[in-house]
């Protein structure tokens, strides 16, 4: 199998990979002028101080992987420390009645309200994505009856993809795939070409997972509605740290996983969203007494509560709902407008780096280079990286690897410096020169 760096294992575990030597000293390495440029963007950095509020990892030399999967605050190790004796120890079932059955939507609300441009009663925390995406694209074709037709596109993520395939497969329907330029992602024009009467529901991601290109929300949701049907976007790259306006886009649905820029953690549960006005119009599939009128009733059938609350299903994640709370707060303290500056910052720094030193290796760039429609991640290419980014985690750079031949480099706007990325991309260039990621050895 292979790993999330795409080194392949051996049947044990063990990285295939293990070249000798010691770990280059990123920062003795790192060219003047790299290094000085750096330290100058560090230094006019309005966000600079937040570095300080997440947890140190020790051996680190620069963490670019966190558009999958955000670091740990300082917050959130003190948070989950007192949870157990504070809370769930003290309070016990008392804090169903305390808090923890109001969670999903009130911490819904926080989430629409800081990064989706959602006013509440319309988002919810729950399920993972996968799970959430099934049940809001399933609502969504059930509201359009006798249209047989969803449009999807072949870059999108593979659990998107998956879904929508098990959905139209349940439903006896069609999938019209758009296929993008993968460099690059579904515009408008793409989708106006594909809709029509047949039409019942369109899902995009917002950022490309690949390429971090920017869908234009506005554009392409006006465009579906024009041909009747439903947009569902997969807003995972974006909350966080690349702004949406749902209510101002008139968005129907979209769905967002909390672990990459809203540093929920490993495994924490994803956020629904609904436009109010659909709300009674659709009827989601996994109908559990969670989501149900009175849940408590324990009656003999389900009559689903109202508003969003009737997109839940089972118990609330209460332990993976904490850590986002500490993120959210330090993302509303910071402003959404300064951190997708700071994003659009790190990411022309990565691009004016790759260009200059490690264009002359062979690598290119294979993220939009129009910063308006590029998210917080370049991905590069080189056909070394699968042995490259293993070798890199060794030396405490972690970018990840996403085939056949891309490196992607995360930018999370707090958590990263200019200096630290700097010193990652050095390494990404010693890797490329060092016969240990190279597949022949
Ligand atoms: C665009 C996109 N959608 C969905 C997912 C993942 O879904 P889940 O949270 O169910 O693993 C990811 C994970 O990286 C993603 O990038």
């Amino acid at each position: 199998m292979t790993t999330p760096s795409g080194a392949t294992t051996a049947p044990g575990g063990a990285p295939v990979l293990d070249p000798a030597g010691a770990v280059p000293d990123a920062a003795v390495l790192t060219p003047p002028d790299v290094a000085e440029r750096a330290a100058a963007l560090d230094a006019a950095d309005p966000l600079a101080r937040y570095r300080d509020r997440f947890v140190q990892s020790p051996g680190l030399v620069a963490y670019l992987d966190g558009n999958s999967l955000g670091r740990p605050l300082r917050a959130t190790r003190d948070r989950l420390a007192g949870f157990v004796d504070d809370v769930w120890a003290s309070r016990l079932i008392r804090a169903w009645d305390e808090g923890w059955m109001d969670a999903p939507t009130e911490l819904g609300d926080t989430i629409g309200r800081v990064t989706l441009g959602a006013a509440a009663g319309q988002t919810v925390v729950a399920d993972s994505t996968t799970v959430m995406l099934y049940k809001l694209a399933r609502a969504a074709v059930g509201a359009r009856p006798g249209r047989d037709e969803i449009v999807a596109d072949t870059e999108n993520f593979p659990t998107d993809r998956f879904v929508l395939e098990g959905i139209a497969a349940e439903r006896g329907m069609t999938i019209r795939w758009i296929e993008p330029d993968p460099a690059l992602g579904v515009t408008v024009d793409d989708v106006a070409g594909v809709v029509s009467e047949r039409t019942a529901l369109v899902l995009l991601s917002h950022v490309a997972f690949k390429s971090a290109f920017v869908a234009d929300m506005p554009a392409i949701t006006r465009a579906v509605h024009d041909a009747g049907a439903l947009v569902l976007w997969d807003l995972c790259h974006s909350a966080g740290a690349v702004p949406v306006e749902l209510d101002a886009c008139a968005v129907d649905l979209a769905v967002g996983c909390t672990y990459k820029f809203l540093n929920g953690g490993p495994g924490a549960p994803a956020f629904g969203y609904v436009a109010r006005e659909l709300q009674h119009q659709l009827r989601q599939p996994v109908q559990g007494w969670m989501g149900a009128a009175d849940p408590f009733a324990m009656g003999p059938a389900y009559e689903p509560a109202a508003g969003i609350r009737q997109f839940i299903s089972g118990t609330p994640p209460v332990v993976g709902m904490l850590p986002m709370r500490d993120m959210l707060a330090v993302l509303e303290e910071a402003g959404m407008a300064a951190v997708r500056a700071k994003s659009v910052a790190l990411t022309e720094f990565v691009i004016e780096v790759a260009d200059r030193k490690l264009a002359p290796l062979g690598v290119e760039v294979a993220s939009p280079r129009d910063a308006a429609v590029r998210g917080s991640h370049v991905t590069l290419e080189h056909p070394r990286f699968q042995e490259t980014t293993a070798l890199l985690w060794r030396w405490g750079v972690v970018p990840d690897f996403r085939p056949p031949s891309g490196m992607r480099i995360g930018l999370s706007p707090l958590s990263t410096s200019f200096t630290e990325v700097a010193r990652g991309l050095t390494l990404v260039a010693e890797a490329l020169r060092d016969p240990g990621a190279s597949p022949a050895r």
